[in-house]
């Protein structure tokens, strides 16, 4: 890879389907991580790490469907220091056009003691082992140093040479717990690149975590000295505060060229789809403020702003809006588009769907536009991703009936389609949404407890569609469901059966008990 690249081109290794489903909450399922996938490969991510095949059933066949989908990045599997673990993530990679094996350890003293509880000299054998196996099975092998900006100088750098002798062609120094500041950071990738002998034979890759704030800032830093792949994730999704967020490591180097004169292979303009993507999935919302794809990011609120940017948007605009794919709100379609117009949309919106799912999606596109005077394009984002996140539920939403106000409690009536059956309850509760949550409770028994009940619009005024998200619990296992309405409660109950079909497949049943009986 090095050889026949250009020296100033960084890597990007997008982590968002590993390290950022290892945040509290973010969990998704196959399907969900396979569509990423696909949509991290279209905006030319390099390396895409899709999960850490032992640590669970689920998390191998994600990594094997992913490694069947993709063709263009790379497919990455994290596999600790075990032959175990190395097997198993080659066994999932097998299918993969192009893969990798990313095996790591921890090096600092800190972690060698308490965590592993390995001598130095035992930890340093067990990377030339890994690694060695690692190689048998896998022409591209990455080596992390766990805990690597707090590991001792010379241990670091005697490791890093075995792995590289050992055979791995990328050398990843992660800042595992956030603690680096930058001109330490990129010191300590100088450091490395002076006095490791065979360092040129492999990429120097970081991997940050945001504990101080610091992700973006202490990766820019390192690339400034020549570290060449950056480890990140779509909206910077990641353990405790998160890892380096992609599009701001992508965007800042786009942005500020004169400083820092490094390229990518990121198509910006998908930066919002992803993102977008992401936070549907996880129900993880973006904060306003945040930097790229908050929805305040490109927002001119004062009027001395406004009228700057009316003049002359270089006044307050450092890149444009478009360079990341939003587009100003517009009016796409209406009542009388015809399936045609609907489709060139969609196709203009980086949508690739194919006859069964256009027919689907225009039919509930005639449906929203009965319903709302005006649609824009979010909307059309937002009915395309409900339509594929509900694609294989087995339990499906119906219809629902709500009364509610000041003057009775609460009733919901709702159908649910189950094993073909059309079902109904009738329940009430403290609000319209107890009342329709406990209706799904009567058809669909069960314990899981609600952790996260999340509602947003998708444009502006009072006729928005409603996003919800619902995170449900259950046996420590977590599962987000979504659900997209102009009717906020209809949203609410579709993202609530949702979620309960993914906990059926967590389970690994097809219909609850209540059911079967
Ligand atoms: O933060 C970290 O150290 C990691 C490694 C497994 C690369 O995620
Ligand atoms: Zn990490």
């Amino acid at each position: 890879m090095k050889t026949s690249m250009d020296s100033n081109r960084v890597i990007i290794f997008d982590t968002t389907l590993r390290d950022g489903e290892q945040s509290p909450g973010a969990s998704m399922n196959l399907d969900e991580k396979v569509r990423i996938a696909l949509v991290l490969e279209e905006m030319g991510v390099d390396v895409i790490e899709a999960g850490f095949p032992i640590s669970s059933q689920g998390d191998f066949e994600a990594v094997q469907a992913v490694a069947r989908t993709v063709r263009n990045a790379a497919v990455c599997g994290l596999a600790r220091a075990a032959k175990a673990d190395i097997d198993r993530c080659a066994e999932a990679l097998r299918p993969a056009e192009r893969k990798r094996i990313h095996t790591f350890l921890s090096t600092s003293p800190l972690h060698m003691k308490f965590k592993l509880q390995m001598e130095p000299e035992a930890v340093h054998q067990a990377v030339i082992d890994s690694v060695t196996h690692a190689r048998r099975l896998c022409d591209d092998v990455e080596w992390s140093a766990e805990d690597g900006s707090r590991t001792e100088h010379d241990f670091l750098c005697r490791c890093v040479e075995s792995a590289i002798k050992a055979g791995a062609r990328t050398i990843n120094i992660p800042d595992t717990v956030g603690y680096a500041v930058p001109d330490e950071y990129a010191a300590l990738i100088r450091m490395l690149i002076e006095r490791v002998p065979n360092i040129d034979q492999a990429i120097l890759s970081v991997h940050c975590h945001n504990d101080l704030g610091l992700a973006v800032a202490n990766s820019l830093a390192a690339v400034r000295v020549g570290a060449r792949q950056v480890e990140c994730t779509i909206n910077g999704l990641g353990e405790r505060a998160g890892n380096a967020a992609m599009e701001e490591i992508v965007m800042a180097l786009r942005t500020r060229h004169d400083r820092m004169p490094f390229t990518t292979g990121i198509k910006t303009e998908s930066i919002m789809k992803a993102s977008h993507l992401v936070s549907t999935v996880t129900g993880f919302v973006v904060q306003p403020n945040k930097a790229i794809v908050g929805a305040n990011a490109f927002a001119h609120e004062s009027g001395i702003h406004q009228d700057g940017v009316l003049k002359n948007a270089q006044t307050y605009e450092i890149m444009t809006p478009e360079s990341v794919g939003l587009k100003r709100s517009k009016l796409v379609l209406g009542k009388l588009s015809g399936r045609a117009a609907f489709k060139a949309k969609l196709k203009e919106m980086g949508y690739e769907l194919g006859d069964n799912a256009i027919a689907d999606a225009f039919k509930r596109f005639k449906d929203l536009a009965d319903r709302k005077r005006e649609v824009y394009d979010e909307d059309i984002v937002a009915l395309v991703d409900d339509e594929m996140m509900r694609a294989s539920d087995v339990v499906r939403f119906l219809g629902l009936e709500v009364h509610c106000g000041s003057k009775a409690p609460p009733q919901a009536i709702l159908e649910l389609e189950m094993e073909g059956r059309t079902l109904s309850a009738t329940a009430s509760g403290d609000g319209p949404v107890d009342a329709t949550f406990n209706a799904i409770k009567k058809l669909f028994p069960h314990e899981a407890k609600l952790q996260l009940y999340q509602v947003s619009a998708v444009t502006e005024g009072t006729d928005a569609q409603a996003e919800v998200t619902v995170r449900l619990e259950e046996n420590g296992k977590t599962v987000n469901g979504q659900g997209a309405d102009t009717d906020t409660l209809v949203a609410s109950a579709k993202a609530y059966v949702n979620a309960l079909n993914k906990l059926l497949v967590k389970r690994e049943r097809r219909a609850p008990a209540a059911l079967s009986a």
